[in-house]
């Protein structure tokens, strides 16, 4: 049996996920990725044995309460990855460069990578597109900064394919995929996720490529998976895509406890005596009367 590289408890590295390819018939060999926008949350998904903790611009859908992945703003991503980067450990901390921030030239696209890195800690940055930034990941990466990309249904293009849909459905947007995928591997992307994109397709990818594809709504044959962590909990409004599976629903919880906190506020059930600071008189009498303060 193959060993799988960073499958225990070693800090998970570029370098390692990309051997995790070689070992991909073993099954904990699977790379395990979720999204995270804060430090708790980057925290829990760490200590529970994720691989890549990737700071998506899906923060301003999930928690910033845009209605599209467009305005999110670089300082946004830097903030959000620097409290993602303080909560982990042993994964990898991947930050997505917003729409905007690697659009026009690649000396600027090179600049904002770099705070990334600088400022807040990143270890590597996911850009969307397939052939047309074949320059742009060759750059990243020659200035030693991993790049992972994205094909597939990239949100941000989403004026451009005029909406979320399953990509690579036809014989030509096939080819195309294909095309784009082996751009990414050829300029030097460490890995690519595949978004919405027909299971046979996804595993005809992964099979001709030599880096990992880490999947999000492209089939199970991927070397890795990904989900908006938000979904897998149950803490969005938004109804779920269907290669969504939601392990909790954490939206239900918040919202029972709040109401529970509501009720025991207005009927005077909280704060009780033993949840009250008490003066130094009544401090004393309660020691004299061997009350637990
Ligand atoms: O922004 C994001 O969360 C992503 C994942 C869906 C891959 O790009």
């Amino acid at each position: 049996m193959s060993v799988v590289p960073n499958a225990g408890d070693g800090k998970v590295t570029v370098p390692a996920l990309v051997q995790r390819k070689s070992a991909a018939d073993s099954p904990s060999a699977k790379i395990i990725c979720l999204t995270a926008y804060d430090y708790p949350t980057a925290r829990l998904v760490d200590e529970a044995g994720v691989d890549v903790v990737l700071v998506g611009d899906s923060l301003g859908m999930v928690v910033l309460g845009y209605d599209s992945t467009l305005p999110v703003t670089l300082d946004e991503m830097i903030h959000h990855t620097r409290a993602v980067r303080r909560g982990t450990r042993r994964a990898l901390v991947v930050a997505d460069m917003p729409y905007g921030s690697y659009h026009t030239d690649t000396a600027e696209s090179l600049r904002n990578a770099v705070r990334f890195v600088k400022e807040a800690g990143a270890e590597a940055v996911k850009v969307e597109g397939g052939e047309r930034r074949l320059e742009l990941i060759a750059r990243l990466t020659e200035a030693e900064i991993p790049v992972m990309g994205h094909v597939g249904l990239t949100p941000q293009s989403m004026n451009a394919l005029g909406g979320y849909r399953v990509q690579g459905k036809t014989p030509d947007a096939a080819e195309q995929l294909l095309r784009d995928a082996h751009a990414v591997e050829a300029a030097g992307a460490f890995a690519v996720v595949l978004e919405a994109v027909p299971r046979e397709l996804a595993a005809q990818i992964t099979r001709e490529l030599q880096i990992p594809t880490i999947g999000i709504g492209a089939g199970p044959d991927c070397d890795g998976q990904i989900l908006v962590i938000n979904d897998l909990l149950g803490l969005t409004f938004a109804p779920a895509p269907k290669f969504v599976r939601q392990y909790a629903n954490v939206g239900e919880a918040i919202s029972n406890a709040v109401r529970e906190y509501c009720r025991d506020v207005r009927s005077e059930n909280f704060p009780s005596d033993a949840e009250s600071y008490h003066s130094g008189e009544v401090l004393k009498r309660r020691k004299l009367m061997h009350i637990d303060c």
